[in-house]
């Protein structure tokens, strides 16, 4: 049976899912969107990504008042409850009668929503290598928009280069990943950038820092220097798709020994624990 998405209010089988070529989002990127893991039965960190959302859509001055359980009732018939899988929900500016920059009036919203299988994550064990790029995107990163060309050529580059992740670097400082968040071990402690502009703040790294707290594991809000990195014994990316995942190669050389490293290893198994219980 093929699968079903969501469209503006309907469930649909994919290949009847259209949308307009003169969809906002199509023309100009004019949305945003959210990818939220799901293990058997559970959405992980819902409300959080609900919110976020609501975030992304005050920031490009989009209205869509749907409350969480709205979401939930919307995004739950989609689901599988045996499988581990993620939901993509993009939210664009709709169908304009023309193609024009400014805003349409009235804006009535294009609501998708596909569900897929979270592939098995072969790559956290073994971890995967990583490569500095200068981050060139926008100033408003926290605003998770479709429009990821710019993270596109960067990820491309990086897997041109043989690595699973592009480490994006902004006046000598690690911003995040071209899809996930950055963490590394410093003496002994755990840091990643502090949320702002300048980083998509995932809900996957709020996660992690609230496990290290909870376990005391000593943790750092403030942005990794270059230099640190270089240096650092651990370095993982953090994204909800791929959870938890070690850089054991960063630009060519070893992090450390070149195996995942002991932090990972406690926060990986609390990670797995906490992905199991009920949350809101
Ligand atoms: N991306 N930073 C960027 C630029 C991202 O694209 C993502 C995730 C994250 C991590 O956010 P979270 O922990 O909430 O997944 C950070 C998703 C997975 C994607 O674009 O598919």
């Amino acid at each position: 049976m093929e699968k079903k998405v969501y469209l503006n209010g309907e469930y649909l089988p994919l290949s009847e899912a259209k949308i307009s070529v003169l969809d906002r989002g199509f023309l100009f990127g004019d949305g945003v969107y959210e990818v939220m893991p799901y293990y058997q039965g559970n959405f992980l960190g819902f409300k959080s990504h609900i919110e976020r959302l609501n975030n992304s859509l005050a920031e490009i001055r989009l209205d869509l008042p749907y409350s969480v359980a709205q979401w939930h009732e919307i995004l739950s018939p989609l689901m599988d409850n045996t499988r581990n899988q993620y939901i993509y929900l993009q939210v664009t500016r709709g169908v304009a009668p023309k193609r024009d920059h400014l805003f349409p009036k009235p804006t009535v919203p294009t609501v998708f929503a596909m569900c897929n299988d979270i592939p098995p994550f072969l790559e956290r064990e073994h971890g995967i290598k990583g490569l500095t790029i200068a981050d060139n995107r926008w100033a408003r990163c926290n605003i998770k928009a479709t429009a990821l060309l710019a993270n596109l050529l960067l990820k491309q580059q990086a897997d041109d280069e043989g690595c699973g992740e592009a480490i994006l670097v902004k006046d000598g400082y690690v911003t995040e990943g071209s899809a996930s968040n950055v963490f590394a071990v410093v003496d002994g402690v755990l840091m990643t950038a502090p949320k702002g502009p300048a980083i998509l703040a995932g809900i996957t790294r709020d996660i992690v820092l609230e496990l290290a707290r909870a376990n005391q594991i000593p943790v750092s809000e403030q942005a990794i220097p270059v230099t640190a990195l270089k240096t650092a014994s651990e370095i993982w990316v953090a994204s909800s798709t791929r959870e938890i995942v070690p850089i054991v190669e960063l630009d060519g050389e070893k992090v450390a020994d070149g195996k995942a490293g002991a932090v990972w290893q406690k926060m990986n198994a609390l990670y797995q624990a906490y992905k199991q219980q009920d949350h809101v």
